[in-house]
């Protein structure tokens, strides 16, 4: 329980203490017994102000009895609790220990309420008035002092009870955003976007996502500065889930009021944005309790269907997933189109390339059909991929098309497929 190294101090705090205490003793048993030189007239002989005299009285009896208790007493308070040094006490108490009791004893309390709750959907605990009660507790208690006791957020602090989600508002989403909490990082970007007027024309094409307020002329002008804020805002500037990186088209905006001021402080300046996790403060009951809670909030999305992903390469349609960082595109057959949700998919690689990496796309084809027709088909789809790059603001002389040694990785739609990652 000490924080020094060495017994050193621990000693010599306990050493004072007792010093201070029997020091105290030792006062009150002298002073009871010597006798000051005394006038005739039992005072001092101290006199003021002409008639003003300092008595020579011993210290009231009830006083000294007092005294000596309360040195007793502390002197036994110490034997029993920690306060000498580092010695717990002869009790064995710690205040972490009757926490500990105490969360404990809540708990087990707590726990038939919860064993009530278990295997409840989000949208079922949403709707039980007593899983509610609780959560609005729980939110009050640890949520309501950023997010607004109406969880409706405030400046930096976003409103949870609309339908604008940097994170998702699926159950599981709102579940990950409350245990392992969220970082939203914006770089300032001022310099990659150019002068500062360039910075007020972009601010004002922002502003035109979501209709605000804005000046048409110089949005007409920013428009084509938006590709350095494709790469996590999305070229359609409706936000990226998996980097915290808000819809702007909403006109919610929740680090200040939808206008250019704003806007052009955003650019310059950027932004680092930090929910604190709350997983390990929660039993996981709790957790889906404030889950429900927040999802019930009026803004919540119905939880993803199980596995969208990768049943659709499975049919003869275009799809797109990302894997270990590497965005695998797959194609129909014969067609070399691109499917929808490229540009999040690519969010991270271009990301990437803004830090500095090049963009490798390798493109593979299926065994079926024509050899030669095939590596056609491979560079055409390789080439529309790399088109999808340069329309979210990657420089050509960044992507690096790679022919893989074996284009034909086999039979399938799995085969299909162009892949992109960073190098
Ligand atoms: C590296 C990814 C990234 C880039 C590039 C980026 N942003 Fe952001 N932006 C974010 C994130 C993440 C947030 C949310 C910050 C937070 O969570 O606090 C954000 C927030 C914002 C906001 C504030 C929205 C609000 O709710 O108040 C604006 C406006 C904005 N970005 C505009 C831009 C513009 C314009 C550009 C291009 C110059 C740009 N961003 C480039 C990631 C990015
Ligand atoms: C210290 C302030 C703070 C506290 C306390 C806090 N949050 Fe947050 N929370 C934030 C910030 C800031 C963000 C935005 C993070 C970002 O920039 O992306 C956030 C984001 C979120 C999000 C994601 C919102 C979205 O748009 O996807 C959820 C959900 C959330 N908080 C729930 C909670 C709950 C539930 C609690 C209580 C257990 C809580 N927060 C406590 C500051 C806080």
């Amino acid at each position: 329980m000490s924080d020094f190294t060495s017994n050193f101090w621990s000693i010599y705090i306990a050493g004072a203490t007792l010093l201070g205490i029997f020091g105290c003793l030792a006062l009150l048993w002298i002073s009871g017994k010597t006798k000051a030189m005394t006038a005739s007239d039992n005072t001092t002989g101290h006199v003021w102000d002409g008639d003003l005299r300092e008595m020579n009285n011993p210290l009231p009896r009830w006083w000294v009895g007092l005294f000596v208790i309360t040195c007793l007493f502390s002197l036994a308070y110490l034997y029993l609790y920690p306060g000498l040094g580092s010695y717990a006490g002869s009790l064995g108490w710690s205040q972490t220990g009757q926490f500990d009791k105490e969360v404990a004893r809540g708990n087990e309390q707590s726990a038939p309420i919860y064993a009530a709750f278990a295997g409840k959907s989000t949208e079922a605990l949403s709707k039980d008035p007593q899983a509610m009660a609780i959560g609005d507790r729980l939110f009050m208690n640890n949520c309501a002092q950023c997010h607004g006791s109406d969880a409706r957020g405030s400046t930096g602090f976003p409103n949870l009870t609309d339908a604008q989600w940097n994170w998702g508002g699926t159950p599981e989403q709102i579940h990950a955003s409350i245990t392992n909490g969220r970082t939203g990082i914006m770089t300032p970007m001022g310099a990659a976007v150019g002068t500062a007027e360039d910075v007020r024309n972009l601010a004002n094409h922002v502003l035109s996502l979501s209709k605000s307020p804005h000046d048409s002329t110089r949005a007409n002008l920013g428009r084509d500065k938006f590709v350095t804020c494709a790469a996590c805002h999305g070229a359609d500037g409706k936000g990226n889930q998996a980097l915290g990186a808000p819809n702007l088209t909403t006109g919610v905006f929740t680090h200040g009021p939808g206008v250019e001021a704003h806007i052009v402080n955003m650019i310059n300046n950027g932004k680092t944005g930090v929910m604190p996790a709350w997983g390990a403060k929660f039993t996981p009951e709790q957790l889906n309790v404030l889950t429900a809670y927040v999802w019930g909030k009026g803004g919540g999305v119905p939880p993803a269907p199980a596995a969208v992903a990768a049943p659709a390469a499975a049919q003869d349609a275009a799809s797109v997933v990302v894997e270990d960082g590497v965005v695998k595109f797959y194609f129909a057959t014969g067609k070399a189109e691109i499917a929808a949700g490229a540009d999040k998919a690519l969010a991270e690689v271009v990301a990437g390339v803004q830090a500095g990496k090049k963009a490798v796309v390798s493109g593979y084809v299926d065994s079926t059909g024509n050899a030669a027709q095939n590596e056609e088909l491979a560079k055409q789809r390789a080439f529309a991929v790399r088109d999808q790059l340069k329309a979210l603001g990657v420089a050509e002389d960044m992507i690096e098309l790679s022919k893989p040694g074996d284009i034909d990785a086999g039979a399938g739609a799995q085969a299909r497929r162009v892949e992109v990652k960073l190098g």
